[in-house]
């Protein structure tokens, strides 16, 4: 028995030794620039680079647009627009679609705990496009100064209105013809309905874009 004992012992110390070491080359400074770890080239999601936008956003209403669909939640709107108040919508697709982001698109996906934790309401890319080509293109450039044309062609948006009217639109419960107070008015909406807006260090605000960057 004993002899069998020992080489187990000796192959469990011998794995631990090994993990500590390649745990600590991974922790060196080195390694990590190696990576890309400057700039652009950590691209994981939005937020990393975008602090003071997402905490603004989690503020809003979009953040908050799967709350809305929990049984109990704007009962009494819900009965208006002929809902059930104490539906539970949040697997309901008709719903989905306009509040989470990029739903069955490669964003929301019922099913896919990855997917729905990432695009769950509203988030940055239903109004900013899909991350994925345009931060490609962020990446070539060593510097912030990527040329804004060049991320645009590659999918950027910026809020436009056609971007907002793809969920604003007639087809959600909430429409003009319930009550006009959800009609959209894009100007107005543009400012208290995104984020805070901040002054980046490369890039001047888009020209007809200044007014919402006044404080
Ligand atoms: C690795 C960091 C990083 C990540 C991740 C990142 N960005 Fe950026 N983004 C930047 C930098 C840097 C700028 C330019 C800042 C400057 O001009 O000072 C920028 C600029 C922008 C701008 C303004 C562009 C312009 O032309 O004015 C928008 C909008 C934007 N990012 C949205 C996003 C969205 C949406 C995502 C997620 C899909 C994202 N970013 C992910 C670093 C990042
Ligand atoms: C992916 C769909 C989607 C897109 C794109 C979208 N919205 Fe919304 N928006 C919603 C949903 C859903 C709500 C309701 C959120 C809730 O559940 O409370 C909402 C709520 C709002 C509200 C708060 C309610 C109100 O009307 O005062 C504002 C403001 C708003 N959106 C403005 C905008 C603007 C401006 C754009 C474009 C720049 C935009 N939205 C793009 C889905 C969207
Ligand atoms: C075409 C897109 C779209 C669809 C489909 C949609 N919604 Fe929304 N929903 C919105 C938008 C945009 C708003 C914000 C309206 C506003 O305040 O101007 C909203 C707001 C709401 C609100 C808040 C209303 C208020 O008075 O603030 C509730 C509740 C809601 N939606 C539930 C649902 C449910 C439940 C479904 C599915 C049966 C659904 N929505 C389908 C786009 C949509
Ligand atoms: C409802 C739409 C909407 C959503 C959601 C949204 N944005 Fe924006 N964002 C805008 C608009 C509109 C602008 C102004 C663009 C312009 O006119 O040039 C903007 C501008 C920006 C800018 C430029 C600097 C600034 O502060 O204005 C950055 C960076 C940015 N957004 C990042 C994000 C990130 C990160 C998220 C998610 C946490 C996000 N956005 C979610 C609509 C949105």
């Amino acid at each position: 028995m004993l002899t069998i004992r020992i080489p187990h012992f000796i192959l469990l110390t011998i794995i631990l030794f090994t993990t500590a070491v390649i745990g600590n080359f991974l922790a060196l400074p080195h390694v990590a620039e190696a990576a890309g770890f400057m700039g652009h080239k950590k691209k994981k999601g939005c937020t990393k680079c975008h602090k003071q936008q997402y905490k603004s956003w989690k503020k809003m209403r979009h953040a908050k647009a799967m709350i809305t669909l929990m049984p109990g939640k704007f009962a009494e709107e819900k009965i208006k627009a002929k809902l059930d108040p104490d539906k539970n919508y949040l697997k309901d697709k008709k719903c989905l679609k306009c509040h989470t982001t990029g739903l069955d698109k490669g964003g929301y996906s019922i099913g896919n705990k990855k997917k729905m934790k990432s695009f769950y309401a509203v988030g940055c890319e239903a109004c900013h496009g899909k991350g994925k080509k345009y931060q490609k293109v962020k990446n070539k450039y060593e510097q912030d100064d990527f040329p804004r044309d060049e991320v645009i062609k590659a999918g950027m948006k910026y809020g436009q209105k056609e971007v907002c009217e793809k969920c604003h639109n007639d087809d959600s419960p909430f429409n003009a013809a319930l009550d006009p107070k959800y009609a959209f008015d894009y100007k107005k909406k543009l400012k208290k309905g995104t984020h805070e807006h901040f002054l980046l260090k490369k890039h001047p605000p888009r020209k007809g874009s200044e007014w919402l960057y006044e404080k």
